[in-house]
């Protein structure tokens, strides 16, 4: 059943300094075991302290299953991999945000609000001239969402559902136009209108890469792009995702919660390690492929250095995604009769870290990045435009995030606590008598 509400078990008892403190316990529908300390500090002036949120969660949620202990992740209840079989990249978006597979009517009408919601203003788009030639896509994409919440400022109050809805629709609507046009403004190409009455991805290749309408994507492109899409787009409480959370928390509209988001999957220990990876192939291949010596200096703790698109924070035995995208590398790779010697690389540097002790000891395994970044350059897409396409396949996993707790409710602000470890108090000296 979707959305029950967690089972209520006993109360955990907590002994701090010879005193009992008892937290009401629950459990979710896999037996994930919870206890609240919301009244902790109350009763016994202790708070708890957890280096990167690893051991907690600030919300229940019904979206998506992650069981990193045996590689399971489930879309509300769905197995990724028949998704990845058998569904389309806005059949999923719609299954994330509205909790069932739609029915075919469901379906139509949801393409064509997108559709009728694709055209990105005109006016809006010249703003991206104001960024250097060169910008990264994901400041030019952060910004043109955000910037979104301008142009339809008068509707997207997040406690009114119908401005949800149709904020939803704006979105998903608009991203493609805006990461092609974040891509074409650093080629100095003006945007293309979208072609209508084609799939999402079909449509996406042609924002991108189309010069005057004749394009024709490829099939293979086609159902590689959504593959790739449906693998990225949701993961629970991720860093991006918290992030959406948090801000959307605040009351923050849909926009600028998801331009939030934008700005944390950018970074290279989340989604920018797509970029990462391509980026250290490419570097051990100019270097002469020592893969010995990129193992050395990944498990050198001297070094900065680590092996991007390795390891994963939950996922302790394999990520079902990076299982999924590297059997479609080969095939995709083989269909469209690319050969990448970056591909072999990447295989024999898994092959060369899953025998060393550090990662066998550590459980670090290809995370989800470590192999689509060489299906995208097959699909001809550059570097630089890998993590905007995980913002692309990310966009509605984090809007069903964002409105499954606005819906709920009950959440309230995000606020953390801290333990504060500087000066005690000191008094205040004039310029004239500081040393
Ligand atoms: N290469 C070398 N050592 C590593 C790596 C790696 N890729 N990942 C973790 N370790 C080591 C780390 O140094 C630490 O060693 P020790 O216990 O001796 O200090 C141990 O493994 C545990 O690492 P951690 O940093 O405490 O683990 P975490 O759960 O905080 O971090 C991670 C998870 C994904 C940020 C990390 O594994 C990492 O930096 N990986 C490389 C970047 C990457 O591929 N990120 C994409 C993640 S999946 C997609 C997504 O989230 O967007």
């Amino acid at each position: 059943m979707n959305n029950t509400k967690p089972t209520a078990g006993k109360p955990v008892q907590i002994t701090i300094d010879g005193k009992t403190y008892e937290c009401p316990s629950f459990s979710g529908t896999e037996n994930e075991k919870a206890f609240d300390i919301g009244k902790l500090r109350d009763q016994s002036g202790y708070v708890t302290f957890d280096n990167g949120y690893a051991n907690s969660s600030p919300t229940t949620s019904s979206v998506t299953y992650l069981d990193g202990d045996n590689g399971i992740l489930r879309y509300r209840g769905y197995p990724i991999e028949q998704l990845a079989e058998h569904a389309s990249f806005i059949e999923v978006a719609w299954l994330l945000i509205y909790g069932e597979l739609p029915t075919q009517n469901q379906l139509n009408q949801f393409h064509a609000d997108l559709e009728a919601n694709s055209v990105v203003d005109e006016k809006f788009i010249k703003l991206m001239d104001a960024f250097p030639k060169n910008a990264h896509p994901m400041a030019v994409l952060t910004a043109a969402t955000v910037g979104l919440s301008t142009v339809y400022q008068n509707e997207c109050d997040p406690g009114n559902k119908e401005h949800t809805e149709k904020s939803i629709r704006r979105l998903i609507g608009q991203f493609p136009s805006l990461c092609a046009a974040a891509y074409r403004h650093n080629h100095g190409d003006k945007l293309v209108p979208g072609k209508k009455g084609v799939d999402y991805c079909e449509n996406f290749m042609h924002l991108m890469y189309s010069k005057d309408g004749s394009y024709t994507v490829p099939k293979e492109i086609v159902k590689a792009l959504n593959l790739l899409l449906i693998l990225h787009a949701d993961h629970e409480q991720n860093c991006s995702t918290s992030t959406v959370r948090l801000v959307g928390s605040s009351s923050a509209n849909l926009y600028a919660s998801i331009a939030a988001g934008i700005t944390a999957l950018w970074g290279p220990l989340h989604g920018g390690a797509n970029q990462a990876v391509m980026e250290m192939l490419e570097h051990i291949q100019k270097d002469g492929g020592d893969i010995e010596k990129t193992i050395a200096a990944a498990k050198d703790k001297n070094s900065n250095f680590r092996l991007m698109g390795f390891g994963h924070r939950v996922y302790k035995n394999f990520d079902p995604r990076a299982k999924l995208i590297k059997k479609a590398c080969d095939n995709v790779l083989t269909s469209l009769g690319v050969k990448n010697p970056l591909l072999d690389l990447a295989k024999k540097l898994e092959e060369a870290a899953l025998k060393d002790p550090y990662f066998v000891e550590k459980k670090l395994y290809p995370n989800v990045d470590f192999y689509s970044g060489i299906i995208y350059s097959a699909l001809n897409i550059p570097t630089e435009m890998f993590t905007p396409m995980f913002a692309l396949g990310r966009l509605p996993g984090w809007i069903a995030q964002w409105k499954e707790m606005v819906d709920g409710g009950t959440t309230k602000i995000g606020r953390p606590r801290q333990i504060y470890t500087g000066y005690t108090a000191r008094n205040f000296k004039p310029v004239s008598e500081r040393g």
